[in-house]
C-alpha cells in the first residue's frame, strides 16, 4: 500500500510535495515544551483546570495572555477585554452565530481566507467582495461598496493576510475605523498571524481599536504555538463580550478549554511562548529566503511581493495559465499549490496561486520549486 503522510487536513501521498499546505512542520511543533508544562500544572495538584471553566476564559491565564499581548502590540490589553476560545475558526463561527441572520450582507476581501469563506457558507451569508491591493484592503472600494449596502460586519486579515501576505497600511487602518461608525458596521479582525513577523514591525493591529465599539480582533495559538491546542481569543469592547459569555453555549458548557488554558498558562508564566515564536521566525525567514531564490533562479516570470511575515506567497502566474489546469498537470510533478480561486468568493483570481514554507524544509522547497519549473517547462511546449 502506497506510505501517505497526513497533516489535519490532507493525505499526502509519498513523495509529493504539497507546497500549497499551511500546516505547521511535524519538528515545529514544540512537543517538549508542552510536555513539560503539562507536568507542571499536573503537579501542582490542583483539580481546578479539570471542573467546568469561568465562561469568558480562566482569569489567570487572561492575564498572562494580556500580558504577553500587552508587550507584544505595545500598548495595554486589558484581561476583562479577552474571550477564550478554541481558536479563531469557532471565534468566526460565533460571531456569525451571534451578529448575522441567514442572507444577511457581510463584506470580505477579495481574495480572502478559503475556509472563512466555508464558515460563511455555514451560516448563508451573502458575500460582498472589497478590492484588495499591495497595502490590503482598498478603502475607496470599501466606499463603493458602502454606498450600496451596509454589511453586517466586514471581515479582514490585516495582517501578513492569507492567501496575499499582504498588511494593511497605518493609514488604511484608521480610514477603516472611521467608515466603521459612520456606515456603523463592525469589523472582524483576524490577526492570526500578527506575530509572525520577518522584516521590521507590522502597523498596530486593529485590537488597538476595540474600546471604540466596532472592532473584534480574533487570535489564535495555533500559528504561534500549535494548532491542535485548539486555543485562541477574541478581543472586543465589554458589551460584545458579555454577548457571548451570555449565550446559553456558555451557560452549558462554561468556558472554552480551560484544561488546555491551564497548560499553555504555564507556556506563558515561563516565556516560552516568546522563545517559540522568535525560532519560528527564524525558520520561516530563512526558508522564504531559500525559496524566494529558487523562485528567481527557476521561474523567473512568476511574480510576487516577497512575504515580510505570516505563512505565504501569492504568486502571479505567466501568460494569463489557468491554475486549476496547471494544477492538474503539477501532479503529475508530484508538486501541488493552492491556486487562486479557491480564495475568491466570486470564483476570480484564476490566474494566482499560493504557496507555503511552513510545512518543508528547504531542500524540499527547492525539489518542489524545481518541480514547478518542469511542470512550466511542459506546459509551454
Ligand atoms: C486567516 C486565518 N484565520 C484563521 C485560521 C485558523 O485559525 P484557528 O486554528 O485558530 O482556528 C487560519 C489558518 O490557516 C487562517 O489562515
Amino acid at each position: 500500500m502506497e506510505r501517505i503522510l497526513q497533516t489535519s487536513q490532507f493525505y499526502i501521498p509519498q513523495g509529493f510535495i504539497d507546497l500549497g499546505l499551511g500546516d505547521p512542520q511535524f519538528s515545529l511543533l514544540p512537543l517538549e515544551m508542552m510536555h513539560k508544562a503539562a507536568d507542571e500544572r499536573f503537579c501542582q495538584n490542583d483539580p481546578e483546570f479539570l471542573q467546568y471553566g469561568a465562561r469568558q476564559g480562566d482569569g489567570v491565564f487572561r492575564q498572562s495572555l494580556a500580558e504577553f499581548l500587552s508587550r507584544g502590540y505595545a500598548f495595554p490589553v486589558e484581561p476583562n477585554s479577552l474571550f477564550i476560545t478554541s481558536g479563531a475558526s469557532m471565534g468566526l463561527h460565533l460571531i456569525c452565530t451571534f451578529f448575522t441572520r441567514p442572507g444577511d450582507i457581510i463584506f470580505v476581501e477579495e481574495p480572502t481566507y478559503f475556509f472563512a469563506l466555508r464558515i460563511f457558507a455555514d451560516h448563508d451569508l451573502h458575500l460582498v467582495p472589497i478590492r484588495t491591493d499591495e497595502n490590503g484592503l482598498v478603502i475607496e472600494a470599501l466606499e463603493e461598496k458602502l454606498a450600496e449596502s451596509r454589511p453586517k460586519f466586514l471581515y479582514i486579515i490585516p495582517t501578513y493576510q492569507n492567501p496575499t501576505g499582504h498588511t494593511l497600511s497605518a493609514e488604511r487602518r484608521e480610514q477603516l475605523v472611521s467608515l466603521s461608525h459612520k456606515h456603523d458596521f463592525l469589523v472582524v479582525a483576524d490577526e492570526v498571524y500578527h506575530f509572525l513577523s520577518y522584516a521590521g514591525q507590522p502597523p498596530k493591529p486593529l485590537a488597538a481599536n476595540i474600546e471604540s465599539g466596532n472592532i473584534i480582533s480574533l487570535g489564535s495559538f495555533s500559528k504561534i504555538l500549535a494548532p491542535g491546542l485548539r486555543l485562541g481569543w477574541m478581543q472586543a469592547n465589554a458589551e460584545i463580550i458579555q454577548r457571548f459569555v451570555n449565550s446559553g453555549l456558555l451557560n452549558s458548557g462554561g468556558g472554552m478549554n480551560p484544561f488546555t488554558s491551564a497548560i499553555v498558562s504555564r507556556v506563558l508564566e515561563t516565556g516560552k511562548l516568546d522563545e517559540n515564536i522568535s525560532k519560528l521566525i527564524t525558520t520561516y525567514r530563512s526558508r522564504i529566503t531559500v525559496m524566494d531564490a529558487s523562485l528567481r533562479r527557476n521561474l523567473p516570470r512568476f511574480k510576487y511581493t516577497l512575504p515580510q511575515g505570516g505563512y505565504f506567497f501569492w504568486i502571479h502566474l505567466p501568460n494569463g495559465i489557468n491554475a486549476t489546469q496547471f494544477q492538474r498537470q503539477a501532479e503529475i510533478f508530484k508538486v501541488g499549490f493552492r491556486s487562486g480561486a479557491l480564495f475568491s468568493s466570486q470564483g476570480g483570481k484564476q490566474d494566482y496561486i499560493r504557496l507555503s514554507y511552513v510545512f518543508y524544509e528547504p531542500d524540499e522547497l527547492e525539489q518542489g520549486v524545481l518541480r514547478l519549473k518542469q511542470c512550466l517547462e511542459n506546459w509551454n511546449s
